[in-house]
Order: C-alpha cells, then structure tokens, then sequence
C-alpha cells in the first residue's frame, strides 16, 4: 500500500517538473510563431540590396515578416527555429532544428510567400530541412 502510494507521488512531482520545464523552454528560451516559405529568385533587397554574397553558405536563410522585421533590425540576426506542429499530421521532421540568417523583409521581398502573415518566410532548403515541403504553412518555436 504505501510503495503504492509513494510511487504515485513521485511520478506526480516528476510530472510536475516535467510540465515546469516544458513551460520554461517555451518562456526562456523560444518564441511560437509561424512560418512560410518562399522560392527563387531570392534578392536579399531590404536588407543588403543586390547583394548576394550575404547569403549564408547553407542556403538556410529567411524573410522577417512583420512581427520580428523591427523596423530593419532584423537583417543579419541569426535565429534557431523549429517546426512544432502543422495542420496537415506528420508533417515536422521530428527533432530537428535549423539555424537560418535574416536577409530580407517579407512584405518588400521579389518571391511572394507560400502563404501571407506569417513570423518569417524561409527559403526552401530552410523549410524542407524541417518539414514536408509540400505545405504552405508551418507552426514554429524560434530563438535568437
Ligand atoms: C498574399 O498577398 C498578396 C498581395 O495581396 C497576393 O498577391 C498573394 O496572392 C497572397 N498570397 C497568398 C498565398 O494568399
Ligand atoms: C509530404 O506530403 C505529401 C502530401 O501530403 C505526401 O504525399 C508525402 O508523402 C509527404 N512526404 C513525406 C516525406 O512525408
């Protein structure tokens, strides 16, 4: 009887912890938001004009929509995002995160995005790195 009940109360704290840490990450560490993607021809022209070479060599690069644009001080920050859910199931590649580098503002961008309003707009090999390319819409966790 009483392993009984302090089993039970050790998975209820170990619960609790888990939940805690769970709810930590989140407010520490990532944002939520959402993400698009977009394809070529990419032109980095917000942030550096025509100039290609600030690319990163990775092809993983993204377009700052309105939410975390800040008014072009976005350009150059690095964040590290995540897919972590979509309408479509299965459709995240499970534990995986990239590291992308904003080079352009969504609302000025040359490629139109998959789908309009989102957080940020990645490039193809950035969304496809993390999620089925098929979709238009993603939901993210991202941090600087
Ligand atoms: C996004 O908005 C632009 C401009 O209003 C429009 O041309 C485009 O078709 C929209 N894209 C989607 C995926 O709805
Ligand atoms: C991606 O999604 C499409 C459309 O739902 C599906 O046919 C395809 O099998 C998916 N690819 C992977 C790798 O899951």
């Amino acid at each position: 009887m009483s392993s009984v009940t302090l089993r039970g109360l050790s998975s209820s704290s170990f619960f609790i912890i888990f939940i805690l840490s769970i709810h930590l990450s989140f407010t520490c560490h990532g944002d939520v938001g959402t993400a698009a993607r977009y394809s070529p021809p990419y032109i980095p022209s917000a942030c550096y004009g025509s100039d290609a070479t600030e690319f990163p060599s990775s092809n993983l690069f993204a377009a700052a929509g309105d939410g975390i644009w800040d008014n072009g001080a976005a350009c150059g920050r690095e964040y590290i995002v995540r897919c972590i859910s979509a309408e479509e199931p299965r459709t995240c590649i499970p534990d995986q995160s990239i590291q992308i580098k904003i080079v352009d503002y969504v609302a000025s961008a040359v490629s139109l995005p998959s789908t309009n309003g989102t957080t940020m707009v990645l490039s193809d090999m950035a969304f496809g790195t993390i999620a089925n390319i098929s979709v238009t819409f993603i939901n993210i966790e991202f941090q600087q």
